[in-house]
């Protein structure tokens, strides 16, 4: 308790700000469904909190088969995946944009982790349940995709961030991550933060095909990097109510993804509009085709700023690289501060 006094006296002293670490796992490009789950909470937050945005790339080779160790797409995602973050407002002079595979103190933090975590609680976790499922992976996982939740954990404590803003699936591993910040805490108190996930407004954003879960391997995503024409093409195929087969048949608003998208990302600004439109919707007098119109046009106008912003990044590369460079060296010493904190209150220093 008395630490725990001490060190909140410290940050107000000195003024510091709570810290959000979250991140992206590079398998692809980053979709509207990353941004109502996690993207939005963090260019709102980033001026309240100390942020730092780690781009995980080791987590993206844990779904990877023994056909190929060719990484490279993993790595043309991972600039792709830091143009995204970008491209939504992130300030860089106020956040920190990481890679992980440059940060090995995480490895480090994680394969000390692992020895505290039962194989059993490991294969408990239920998004890696779902996944496994969903993915149809059946027996054929890597070891390292089980155990990436506590790599999560690393990257997590490894900056001791405090909130970290993600989409509903990700609940379970923060459950994890607590587990073994207390675990920590009770041979060194106060030693990490018991971090807290920050859900987005959204919990889970439909696919365009209705899927209830928008994802890259599903092939059902509007990206945030897909050009109007793109988007125009992915809403006017866009899945809606089955059971409507004339204009005239009443339509089903509830779950209709379209009107899931409307609501995401017009309230704000058509708020009006959309009411109108369910209300005809569900007494068959508006057609799919004029709704879907009406998307396009939000969605567009949405993601017209973030076009704009991500070429203009596009146009100085070696701006993103010393973003990236200068924000990987930040965080790596802040890791090593902490693995040294780690071994010294495991009592695993041997050179001081
Ligand atoms: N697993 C997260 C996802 O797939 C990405 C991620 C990696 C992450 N490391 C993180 C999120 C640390 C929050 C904190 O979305």
């Amino acid at each position: 308790m008395v630490d725990g006094k001490v060190a909140g006296e410290f940050k107000e002293i000195k003024n510091m700000k709570k810290r959000i670490l979250t991140g992206d796992t590079p398998t692809g490009r980053l979709h509207l469904g990353h941004y109502v789950g996690t993207l939005e909470n963090r260019v709102k937050l980033q001026g309240e909190y100390e942020t730092f945005i780690i781009l995980a790339d080791t987590h993206a080779l844990a779904g990877k088969t023994q056909d190929s160790a060719d990484a490279s797409q993993v790595k043309e995602n991972t600039l792709q995946v830091a143009m995204d973050n970008l491209a939504v407002g992130l300030d860089p002079s106020k956040v920190t944009i990481f890679i992980e595979s440059e940060v090995p103190e995480i490895y480090e933090l994680a394969a000390i982790f692992s020895m505290y975590v039962s194989h059993n609680r490991a294969l408990r976790n239920p998004t890696i349940k779902d996944e496994i499922k969903m993915k149809g992976m059946g027996d054929q996982f890597s070891l390292g995709f089980i155990n990436y939740p506590i790599y999560q954990a690393a990257d997590i404590l490894c900056v001791k961030g405090e909130l970290v803003p993600v989409g509903k699936d990700q609940e379970a591993h923060l459950e994890q991550t607590r587990e073994i910040a207390r675990m920590f805490n009770k041979i060194s108190s106060n030693l990490f933060p018991e971090p807290k996930a920050l859900i987005g407004r959204v919990g889970k954003l439909p696919g365009t095909d209705g899927n209830p879960k928008m994802g890259k391997s599903l092939g059902n995503c509007i990206y945030l990097s897909d050009s109007a024409e793109e988007v125009e093409k992915k809403v006017m195929n866009m899945y809606t109510d089955p059971k409507r087969i004339h204009l005239t048949d009443p339509g089903t608003v509830e779950g209709n993804p379209v009107f899931v998208y409307l609501d995401a990302f017009g309230v704000d600004t058509d708020h009006e509009q959309i009411t109108k439109y369910k209300e005809l919707y569900t007494k068959g007098q508006v057609g799919d085709i004029e709704v879907k119109k009406f998307l396009v046009k939000i969605l567009n106008n949405f993601l017209d700023p973030i076009r704009k912003r991500r070429s203009e990044f596009e146009k100085q590369p070696e701006l993103v690289e010393k973003i990236l460079r200068e924000g990987t060296e930040k965080a790596r010493s802040e890791a090593q501060k902490t693995l040294l904190e780690v071994k010294k209150a495991m009592k695993l220093d041997y050179f001081g």
